[in-house]
């Protein structure tokens, strides 16, 4: 796998990259800071997670110069209504003077209180953050999505005046997603790839076939979910860590071959699983196809 991913942008993304998602206030900035000395150069974070000022310390403390990071937030979506304000806001929490990316992070306009803003269009906050992207290109270097399907991005593409750098969406063994990965590949987006591991307690680290590829390289199954990903042309990875040794772990990516990658794919007709469900947005399956034959909508 190639250790950078080039962008549409013309910039340079690091292909493995340190997740925040559910990693806690106070275990977030040390995190960081251990990622970041010990060779990471890319961050993923979101104003959801509510630890961008944590992540901004870590950040300090790792002393690794602010321009060597490449450093990526999300557009809450409850800030769709004010993307400039949450900017403004991201910026200050991070304490940084620009992000290399920010994404939308969900096409589902949400109020404060939580509910689908259903008079609201994420069409007008992606032409929102065309605009303050434009206007601020000393503030952030990239815009981009998450979370969007097939259907979602087509729409976005008829109207857009910039197209996305990147879209950060759930990929693993389970969930390989491989019609939105072409269709990005298609348009030129690359992809971040979330939850690589399957998220906390996941069956994928005990998975056999993944346990005897890993058996094969001498590594763990870690790092072949973490490979899996980073083996895909124009896909970045972004394994989520609050623990040292696993951060440490988690930096080796093997080259898979050809067959490797088919037995691994194999797994999502037994085990379809998806980590993150977006129904808790009240915006329904927003258009992921795997989504409309499931049975519970939890
Ligand atoms: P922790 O943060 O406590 O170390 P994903 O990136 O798919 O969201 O997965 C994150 C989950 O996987 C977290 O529970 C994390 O635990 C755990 N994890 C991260 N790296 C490893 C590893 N190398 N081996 C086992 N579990 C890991």
């Amino acid at each position: 796998a190639s250790k950078t991913v080039k962008l549409n942008t013309g910039a340079e993304m690091p292909t493995l990259g340190l997740g925040t998602w559910k990693s806690q206030p106070g275990a977030v900035e040390k995190a960081v800071a251990h990622a970041l000395k010990n060779g990471y150069r890319h961050i993923d974070t979101a104003t959801a997670y509510a630890n961008e000022k944590e992540v901004g310390l870590g950040i300090k403390e790792s002393g690794v110069p602010r321009e060597e990071i490449f450093l990526t937030t999300k557009l809450n979506n409850s800030d769709q209504r004010d993307v400039e304000g949450a900017l403004k806001r991201s910026l200050e929490a991070l304490d940084t003077p620009y992000l290399d990316l920010w994404l939308m992070h969900w096409p589902c306009p949400m109020t404060k209180d939580g509910k689908a803003d259903k008079e609201y269009d994420w069409l007008d906050t992606w032409k929102e953050m065309e605009r303050v992207y434009k206007a601020n290109p000393d503030k952030v270097k990239a815009i981009g999505v998450s979370n969007f399907s097939v259907p979602y991005l087509r729409r976005l593409l008829e109207h857009a005046t910039v197209v996305p750098a990147v879209n950060q969406i759930e990929l693993h063994p389970a969930c390989m997603q491989e019609d939105i990965v072409e269709e990005c590949k298609k348009h030129g987006i690359a992809l971040t790839a979330y939850s690589p591991l399957g998220s906390d307690a996941s069956p994928l680290l005990t998975n056999p076939i993944v346990e005897k590829i890993a058996k094969k390289y001498n590594v763990s199954p870690a790092n072949i979910l973490i490979s899996l990903q980073a083996n895909r042309p124009q896909v970045t990875v972004i394994p989520k860590s609050v623990t040292p040794s696993r951060i440490d772990q988690n930096a080796k990516i093997v080259d898979l071959t050809e067959e490797d990658v088919k037995e691994l794919a194999s797994i999502e007709k037994e085990n379809h699983l998806r980590v993150c469900k977006p129904y808790w947005t009240g915006w329904g399956n927003i258009g992921f196809p795997d989504l409309d034959t499931r049975v519970d909508p939890g």
